[in-house]
């Protein structure tokens, strides 16, 4: 055996909470959980719904960078006491927010409360690079995972078969596709949003209703603020302190560290998976640089694409 290597009987899964099949992570009450299933939204409320680590923060801060003209949230502040996850503190603390209300979910659309006359922004990333980011995650809050041994062999088959928090992340994506072309919806990626930065603003900020073209000032505030470079700092904003030796919340901001934890033969597995439960979707055009890469890496060719957004 390697040294350091270790010998595992059976393979190490990340701890949940379970809602029947639906997992949740440790530590977010039942109660709240059960509650925002039951939350009917107000007209006006406005929804960043994701699933787990495609860009929610980054939008959320967006979000709330436009509503507070272009003043970034304190670094004594939590971003989620201005925008909630609805699914961890429940329907009543969203309730009890001063509308126009912003309110984060991670439940896929048919488990998300809905109303027509609520507004959704709704962000995707490539399953590579989420399925990384969720790894880095769930090793990083052993009070929701008890998971920080695991090693990434461990957590991709996990990703794979969709046992994780929030349900499977193909399942969650064909969900709230079917809402891409409606009116009271925005979708956009996280690799768009890397690629153009100020063209997500702007039509984060449409959808809002804030005209951000005609004010230079606050788009440029919102920008600077929004960068990953500023988003690195002061991450108590964000989340919740993570055991030293952990990366920070806001970790790589990348697209293509999936090179950096995939072997061949995980990669071959989730390009299936992709080319089965995306055919019928834009991003396979979307992405298709993304998975051109991943066949190339298959056959032992150099990467040709570069990691977007490289800081
Ligand atoms: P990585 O782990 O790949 O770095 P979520 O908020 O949905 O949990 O998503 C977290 C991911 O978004 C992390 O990805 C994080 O680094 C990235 N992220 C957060 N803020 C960002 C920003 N301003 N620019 C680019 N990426 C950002």
């Amino acid at each position: 055996m390697l040294p350091g290597a270790r010998l595992r009987l059976m393979a190490l899964k990340p701890s949940y909470t379970w809602h029947d099949t639906f997992a949740m992570p440790m530590g977010f009450p039942p109660s709240a959980f059960k509650s925002a299933l039951e939350y009917e939204p107000a007209p006006g409320d406005f929804f960043i719904a994701t699933y787990p680590k495609c860009g929610t923060t980054w939008a959320q801060h967006i979000v709330y960078l436009i509503a507070h003209r272009g003043v970034p949230v304190p670094a004594t502040a939590s971003l989620g006491a201005t925008i909630p996850h609805i699914e961890e503190v429940g329907a009543q603390a969203a309730r009890d927010l001063v509308p126009p209300r912003t309110i984060k979910t991670h439940l896929p659309f048919a488990m998300a409360p809905y109303s027509e006359h609520a507004r959704y922004l709704h962000i995707t990333r490539n399953p590579f690079d989420c399925a990384v980011s969720f790894y880095h995650h769930t090793r990083g809050f052993p009070q929701h995972y008890n998971f920080t041994d695991g090693t990434f062999e461990e957590y991709f088959e996990c990703f794979l078969a969709g046992e994780v928090d929030f349900g499977d992340y193909f399942d969650h994506l064909a969900s709230w596709y079917t809402l891409e072309n409606a009116a009271n919806c925005l979708f956009l990626t996280y690799e768009g949003m890397s690629t153009d930065p100020k063209a997500a603003v702007l039509a984060i900020g449409e959808f809002m209703g804030a005209d951000l073209i005609n004010d230079e000032a606050v788009l440029t505030a919102v920008l600077k603020h929004s960068s990953f470079a500023s988003m690195s700092k002061d991450q108590q904003r964000w989340a919740s302190q993570r055991p030293d030796g952990m990366p920070a919340f806001v970790r790589k901001g990348r697209t293509g560290d999936w090179r950096n934890h995939f072997s061949p033969e995980q990669a071959a597995r989730l390009l299936e998976k992709c080319e089965r439960r995306l055919s019928s979707t834009k991003y396979v055009e979307q992405w298709s640089q993304l998975f051109d890469d991943v066949r190339r890496f298959l056959r032992g060719d150099g990467a040709t694409t570069r990691g977007t957004n490289e800081h």
